[in-house]
């Protein structure tokens, strides 16, 4: 059988970009598997998607360790248990640290939904409505040591619409999010993606 990918999925919350990556998974568009689901929450939706995808969900919870450093080390481990290639965060609410980045250089990916480098950090959708940008998106990066820094794989922009909410603006970039993310994850599974200081080139 031809090498799949082992990707790990960190997650908090509802896990829909997880299922995208789980539904893009089993429709054969990539040469990778998700090879564990964790959340630092108990109560996170996208456990029970993991679970209903007979995959290996696991809570590891924040509070039980002594700082970032220390929970970063027991996210490694459980990782590496599961050979994890690519570690993708996926609505993870945590500041990750070295320990994490320095035990997959350059393989791990976030989504954001903004178009960075505008509005990283928390409530990206309201920054943008406030700002009264006309354009909004999501980003696909490569994680360093910086919040919403690293380097762009992939974006794609939605228009912001007269009497847009917070919900109606989140929902539009959440379909784009569900599309690119498994394919920035496809591209990366292929060997495609080429990194050169903060540029990132896709291959044929
Ligand atoms: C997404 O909006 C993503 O951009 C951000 O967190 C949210 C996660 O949503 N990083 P979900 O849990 O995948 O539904």
């Amino acid at each position: 059988m031809e090498k799949q990918l082992n990707i790990g999925v960190l997650i908090s919350g509802s896990g829909s970009n997880l299922q995208s990556i789980l539904d893009a998974c089993s429709a054969g568009k990539l040469k990778a598997r998700v090879a564990c689901v964790v959340s630092n929450r108990n109560d996170a939706y996208g456990l029970e998607r993991a679970r209903k995808a007979g995959i290996p969900a696991l809570h590891l919870d924040h509070r039980a360790y002594s700082g970032r450093e220390a929970y970063d080390e027991a996210l490694v481990a459980t990782l590496r248990e599961f050979e994890v290639e690519l570690v993708v965060l996926a609505g993870f609410m945590r500041i990750i640290t070295g320990v994490l980045l320095e035990a997959f250089p350059m393989a791990v990916m976030n989504i954001h939904p903004a178009l960075l480098p505008a509005f990283p950090g928390l409530h990206a959708q309201r920054q943008a409505l406030e700002y009264g940008a006309k354009v909004a998106g999501c980003t696909v990066h490569f994680v360093d040591c910086g919040t919403d820094t690293g380097p762009i794989i992939m974006q794609s922009a939605v228009p912001v619409l007269e009497g847009d909410t917070d919900e109606t603006l989140s929902a539009r970039i959440q379909k784009e999010e569900h599309r690119i993310y498994p394919e920035a994850i496809r591209l990366y599974s292929e060997g495609l993606l080429a990194v050169d200081g903060r540029k990132v080139t896709i291959g044929a």
